[in-house]
């Protein structure tokens, strides 16, 4: 039977590559078609693979945020896997990163079995992600608003997050326990980066701080925390655990029971904060990268 790999075009295309991304990774939320649409670029390919017509999984291919490197997605429903299609899916994805003129591919993996895969294809640890998941049971307080900051939302101001990426996005960035810089653009800072509703905290009308969710139209009562930092000069002054409480509350007030959010291994200092405010450690994700081309 032949497997066919071809680009996403048709809505109903990537309505089939959501279904595969639902079916894989269902305790993360997948991005809407609107969401998929906005985050298009040159360089990013999303595929589908068919059985005789059959879809048995999907894969995207792009520029990797984290140092000069691209990524690599290949995805295979659980019916269908040890068939070779998830090579057959790397392969095409590996060469799409080869064409792009990336030296590095990285990749990810959540569980056992995908790791395996990852290692069979040359693929090593380069660093961890772990999961933490704040349920919601009843109202959540927040801290009172620190001194001398305002506590806004992106959306109702328009503009303040597109020109905090400078004074403010970058230095956020820069704090990531990643193993190589993030390359993160003006234009990615808005399109990937901002959450809805995204609560910034004001100082002199500057962001000094920011937390808050992405929501999840496929599954209403869950939601993902979107980038949650501080600026260096606010730190150690309950900012951050303000922002996250507000952030909560929010989530409680639309009928929301569970928060997740990832974040690096090496970053002690969020872990802890989210550990204080309550979270369970609930998953860890393994990254990876290997030579584009191996020898
Ligand atoms: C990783 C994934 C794409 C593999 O898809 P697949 O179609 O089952 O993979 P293949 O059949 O091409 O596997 C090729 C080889 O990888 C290794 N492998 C794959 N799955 C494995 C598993 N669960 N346990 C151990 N080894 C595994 C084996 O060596 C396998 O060869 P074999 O079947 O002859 O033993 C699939 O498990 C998946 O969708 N995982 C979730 C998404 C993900 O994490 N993707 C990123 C991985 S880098």
């Amino acid at each position: 039977m032949a497997l066919d790999i071809s680009p996403c075009d048709t809505d109903a295309d990537l309505e089939e590559w959501r279904r595969v991304r639902i079916a894989v990774v269902p305790y993360e939320r997948t991005q809407s078609i609107a969401e998929i649409r906005a985050d298009e670029t040159p360089e990013r390919l999303l595929v589908l693979a068919r059985e005789d017509g059959v879809v048995v999984g999907s894969g995207m291919a792009n520029r990797s945020e984290i140092g000069k490197a691209g990524s690599v997605i290949p995805r295979v429903l659980p019916d269908h896997r040890r068939r070779g299609h998830g090579t057959a899916l790397l392969e095409r994805l590996v060469d799409h990163v080869a064409d792009l003129g990336y030296d590095t591919v990285r990749a990810g993996a959540d569980d056992e079995g995908s790791l395996a895969f990852a290692h069979r294809f040359g693929f090593e640890e380069v660093n961890r992600e772990v999961e933490q998941t704040y349920r919601i049971t009843g109202p959540v307080e927040p801290t009172p608003t620190p001194e001398g900051i305002e506590v806004v939302t992106a959306q109702e101001r328009p503009g303040l997050w597109e020109g905090a990426y400078e004074g403010f996005g970058l230095e956020a960035l820069a704090g990531f326990a990643v193993d190589a810089p993030l390359e993160v653009t003006p234009d990615g800072w808005v399109r990937s980066w901002l959450g809805d509703p995204m609560f910034l905290a004001l100082h002199d009308g500057e962001v000094v701080g920011c937390a808050g969710l992405g929501l999840d139209p496929d599954r209403p009562t869950r939601a993902e925390n979107s980038l949650t930092a501080v600026r260096r000069d606010w730190r150690r002054r309950g900012l951050a655990v303000h922002l996250k409480l507000v952030t909560l509350a929010w989530a409680a007030g639309h009928g929301i029971d569970e928060v997740y959010t990832w974040t690096q291994d090496g970053n002690a200092a969020m872990r802890a904060l989210n550990t204080r405010l309550g979270y369970a450690t609930t998953g860890v994700g393994v990254q990876l990268s290997r030579q584009t081309r191996r020898p």
